[in-house]
């Protein structure tokens, strides 16, 4: 079947929403508006798969489910335009889910390193979703026969899995696929990844080699979207540093992961390359361009902040807007639902 281009992503509600989510996700999310159609996610259902202390609980979960929703909107996305809503939402991103559970191999998700990673050493103590939670995230994308998907480096494993899961699903169901009209038995698209920009994977500002996280206790080691000027500053100016002077190429960034990091994110602010951040501040002192990345940092967020402020102070209008979302969504995936409930053969009223 011929797959028309559509973009899909998500974003859990779990807290701290930070530079790295924005510039890893958010900023080309805004960016592929003008070019495709998009649907944009906050995916509650993927944010309680850790214990209840982590996620903190059903008035937290409903509050940072909205926060990010004002991220969303507050960066430029347009929910009038494109899709956007929460995924508790649409059933069918369980309903699918469930029919993938059965095609994803218990070996492919033993493979995971966020499960590995997220899990710690007890993993007999883990819950079943955070094991499934590449297969719902499968579900998520396939519902709407997205084909493009735009993440932070962290996630390309779990797109790998998509593919594989698509694929399977297209051979396992292929002649069913093929007796239900679709000649060449192509029933989901193999999604890609989009991992673009000077910063795909964000480092903390305290170790250059351990990504930015929402996790993290240390609030230090991130910039969270809704800091204000004055935090930022101290953030920066307390950022880890060598002792070294910025090089001039980018080459002489290689074994210098700090200062790799904060020209990375200078470079995808200001919406340069990091050959010209380099070519502006090589050979001078960390200081200097220390307090021109403050700047850039400050006069990019300040404004997102303030709008997410406004948003989130209007509960109401926001859930509204999650609504709306979720019914243009629950179309798309309705038709998604019926198609594969009939290739994979479960009767359904007509
Ligand atoms: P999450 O908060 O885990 O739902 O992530 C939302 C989006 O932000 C995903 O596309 C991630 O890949 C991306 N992301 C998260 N952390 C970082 C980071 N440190 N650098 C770049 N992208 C990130
Ligand atoms: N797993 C993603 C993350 O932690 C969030 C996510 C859930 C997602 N479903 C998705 C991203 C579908 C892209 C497409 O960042």
């Amino acid at each position: 079947m011929a797959f028309v281009e559509r973009v899909f992503s998500g974003v859990q509600p779990t807290g701290n929403l930070h530079l790295g989510n924005y510039l890893g996700a958010i900023v080309n999310f805004v960016k592929l508006q003008e070019t495709h159609n998009c649907i944009y996610c906050v995916v509650d259902m993927h944010a309680i798969t850790q214990g209840v202390d982590v996620w903190g609980g059903p008035a937290e979960l409903a509050r940072n489910t909205r926060e990010v929703t004002a991220a969303f909107i507050a960066s430029g996305i347009d929910p009038k335009k494109h899709i956007v809503f929460n995924q508790s939402q649409v059933a069918g991103h369980a309903e699918l889910a469930w029919i993938f559970n059965c095609v994803a191999r218990i070996g492919w998700l033993n493979r995971m390193t966020q499960f590995k990673e997220k899990a710690g050493k007890d993993r007999e103590n883990a819950s079943v979703g955070l094991y499934d939670y590449p297969v719902l995230m499968a579900a998520d994308i396939l519902l709407y026969r997205a084909t493009h998907v735009p993440v932070g480096e962290d996630q390309k494993q779990h797109l790998e899995l998509s593919r594989d899961i698509a694929q399977k699903f297209n051979n396992d169901f292929g002649d069913s696929i093929r007796g239900h009209g679709i000649a060449d038995g192509l029933f989901f698209p193999l999604p890609e990844p989009l991992i673009t920009g000077p910063a795909t994977r964000v480092m903390s500002l305290r170790d250059g080699t351990k990504k930015m996280s929402k996790s993290e206790p240390s609030d230090n080691s991130r910039i969270n979207l809704t800091d204000d000027a004055d935090t930022i500053a101290q953030k920066i100016r307390k950022a880890k540093t060598d002792p070294e002077p910025l090089p001039s190429e980018e080459k002489g960034l290689e074994t210098r992961p700090e200062a790799d990091n904060l020209v990375g994110i200078y470079a995808a602010l200001a919406g340069i390359g990091k050959q010209e951040v380099l070519k502006e501040f090589g050979g001078g002192q960390f200081s200097n361009f220390k307090n021109a990345l403050v700047d850039v940092c400050i006069a990019k967020l300040s404004p997102i902040a303030a709008e997410m402020k406004r948003l989130v102070a209007d509960p109401g209008h926001v859930d509204q807007i999650l609504v709306d979302g979720a019914n243009r969504a629950r179309t798309i995936a309705d038709e998604t639902m019926r198609a594969a409930k009939d290739v994979v053969g479960f009767i359904r009223q007509r």
